[in-house]
Formats: structure tokens, C-alpha cells, sequence
């Protein structure tokens, strides 16, 4: 369990995470949301007691990380995947960290394995490539089998192989009743990764919400209605209170009306009906509606350079994968 409370942190004058407060409780992944510059690397940083807040207080379990008696048990962290010496193989690596936290050296071989290194363990790290700095990241992080894991961007330069298979891990750490904290740029990655995530824009809090809920707001209850009759039906839904539009292809989009009211509606009034489908929204669209609302995020100025951050948190992903690859 992972609480943050009121937690800031300037830089001069600027204010890199702005009076956050959420929990991360175990058992379920927490996606960490926000775009580039949103906060969320210096508010992991605070996690690990490698940055001091400026303001409030984050603890694991209760504790500052400092005061925990045996931190790499508890807390197992990826901030940056190219801390590895490149002259250094994956094993020599492993073996380094092993010794400096009193782990056993079986731990090597297990995490090579659980990551997918174990047929490089014996090469230098330097000339591996991003993905596979990321993998051996993680195999950092899990060494001391921690009950709490914290990964900043580690899906950044994995194929989409090894984004399936980093979700897979991901989700199976967190059903074995571990606290899963993972942050991401990438609205589209979370979507299927996370149970909850925890949105920030400017160092703020935008949303804390389970995935399956912000989906939910985001959609806003919108139905699909195809009818032969669409002029008398959508005369129908609006007098029962509904909000209709038609869209381009002449279904009618149907908002603030679950579809078995619509179906009903039409039922008893004879209206034939074609199509009746309630609309689905992505994380990222949810997201997108949701910043566009958040007062907070918009009211600072945000200029021409911050709209366009913005869009890429939602559509281009910074690895240059080809979007919806996975
Ligand atoms: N050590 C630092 N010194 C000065 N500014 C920093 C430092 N670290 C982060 N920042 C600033 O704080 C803000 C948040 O950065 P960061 O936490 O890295 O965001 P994110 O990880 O969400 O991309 C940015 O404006 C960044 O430039
Ligand atoms: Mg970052």
C-alpha cells in the first residue's frame, strides 16, 4: 500500500508535482498516467527517497522508503533501464546487485528467466537495445521479490510482443497480491494493463478512477440506433429526456438513455429497430474528455507546445510503434 499526501515538489519555479494525494493499494496494477512533464517520474522519485518532496509526504506500507528495514524486499523500482554499466553482461549486472543487498545468487537465473534474458545473460549490456535494457530493468526490480513494484515508462521501446508480455507479468504480480504501481505516457497502453489509474496533467490530480469506470464516464451512456423510422424515434427518446444526434452514416447517437430504455421506448411505440448498440470508449478518448473538462489542467496557460503534448500522450507513441500494433 502506497499513500501519497499532499505531496509537491518544486524546482525553482517550477512546480513538478502540485498536492497530490492518492493511494495504490495491492493486488490490482495501477497505471500512472499523464503526459510528458506531468510530474510523474519526480513523484516516483520521492517514492524511492531519491528526491525530497518540497511539500507532504508519501509512505510504503507506512514508512518513508528510508525507514524501511529491508527496501529492496519491499520496494522493487525501474526509474531509468540504461543504468546498467554497458560493459557489464546482464549476469555481472544482476550478480553486483545481488551481493550489495545480501540476496542469493539463485535470484540471478530466476529473474533472467521470468524476463526472457536467460540467452543473453553472458553479453554486455551495451549492446543491447532498449527493450531489452527495459527487461533487464524489471529483472532489477523483482530481484528481491518485492511486495511493492514501481516501473516508470517500462513498456518504452518494447515491441508489441514484449508489451503482451510485460502485461502478462504485470497482471500476474499484482494477482499474486503485490502493489503494482506503473506509469505510462500512453493512454492506449494502460487501457489493458491497468484495474485503476491515477491521471496527472501539470503535477495535479486528474483522475483517480478504476479503468473500467473512467471508460464508463468517458462514454457518457451513448447508445447507437440504427431505425428505418429515425425521425419518429429520436422524437420519442428526446421526449423522454434523451439527447439525440444523428451521426454521418444516419445512426443516431443517443446520449443520457441506457439502450434497453431506448429498446423499450421503441418496442412500445412500434418502432422497428436495426441496430441498437451501446457505444464504447477508449481509455484514451475517456481521457482525452477528461482533460478537456479538467479546469485545473486548461486554466494554466496552456499554449500551442502543450496542446500538441497533450495530443501525443494520446496518439503517438513515443517508441514510434505503429498505433494499435499490439
Ligand atoms: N531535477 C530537476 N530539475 C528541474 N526540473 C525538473 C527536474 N526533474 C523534473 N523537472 C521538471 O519537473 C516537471 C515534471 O517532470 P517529470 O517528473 O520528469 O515528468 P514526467 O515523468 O511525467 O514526464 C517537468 O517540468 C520537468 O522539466
Ligand atoms: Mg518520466
Amino acid at each position: 500500500m502506497i499513500e501519497v499526501r499532499e505531496l509537491s515538489k518544486r524546482y525553482g519555479d517550477t512546480v513538478a508535482v502540485d498536492a497530490l494525494s492518492f493511494d495504490i493499494t495491492p493486488g490490482v496494477v495501477t497505471g500512472f498516467l499523464g503526459p510528458n512533464g506531468a510530474g510523474k517520474s519526480t513523484t516516483m522519485r520521492m517514492l524511492l527517497g531519491l528526491d525530497h518532496p518540497s511539500a507532504g509526504s508519501v509512505t510504503v506500507d507506512g514508512r518513508s522508503y528510508r525507514d524501511l528495514p529491508a527496501p529492496m524486499h519491499e520496494v522493487g523500482a525501474l526509474l531509468d533501464p540504461k543504468a546498467a554499466h554497458p560493459a557489464r553482461t546482464a549476469r555481472a549486472h544482476l550478480r553486483w546487485l545481488v551481493r550489495a543487498g545480501g540476496l542469493p545468487r539463485s535470484r540471478i537465473d530466476e529473474v533472467l528467466a521470468l524476463v526472457g534474458l536467460s540467452e543473453v545473460a553472458d553479453k554486455r549490456v551495451g549492446g543491447f537495445s532498449l527493450g531489452m535494457y527495459q527487461r533487464l530493468g524489471i529483472a532489477v526490480a523483482l530481484l528481491g521479490d518485492p511486495a511493492t513494484l514501481l516501473l516508470d515508462e517500462p513498456a518504452n521501446g518494447l515491441d508489441p510482443e514484449g508489451i503482451r508480455w510485460m502485461r502478462n507479468l504485470l497482471r500476474g504480480l499484482a494477482a499474486e497480491g503485490r502493489t503494482v504501481f506503473v506509469s505510462s505516457h500512453l493512454m492506449t497502453e494502460m487501457q489493458q494493463t491497468a484495474d485503476r489509474v491515477v491521471v496527472i496533467g501539470r503535477g495535479r490530480l486528474i483522475a483517480d478512477v478504476d479503468t473500467a469506470e473512467l471508460v464508463r464516464r468517458g462514454s457518457g451512456g451513448q447508445v447507437k440506433v440504427v431505425s428505418p423510422q429515425p425521425a419518429a424515434l429520436s422524437a420519442l427518446l428526446t421526449d423522454e429526456g434523451a439527447t439525440v444526434r444523428g451521426d454521418s452514416d444516419g445512426a443516431l447517437l443517443v446520449s443520457g438513455m441506457d439502450s434497453a430504455r431506448v429498446g423499450d421506448i421503441a418496442m412500445a411505440h412500434g418502432v422497428r429497430l436495426h441496430e441498437l448498440t451501446p457505444r464504447r470508449v477508449s481509455l484514451e478518448s475517456a481521457f482525452m474528455e477528461l482533460t478537456d473538462d479538467s479546469a485545473s489542467y486548461r486554466s494554466r496557460g496552456l499554449g500551442a507546445v502543450d496542446t500538441e503534448e497533450t495530443a501525443t500522450v494520446a496518439h503517438t507513441p513515443a517508441t514510434g510503434r505503429p498505433e494499435g500494433s499490439d
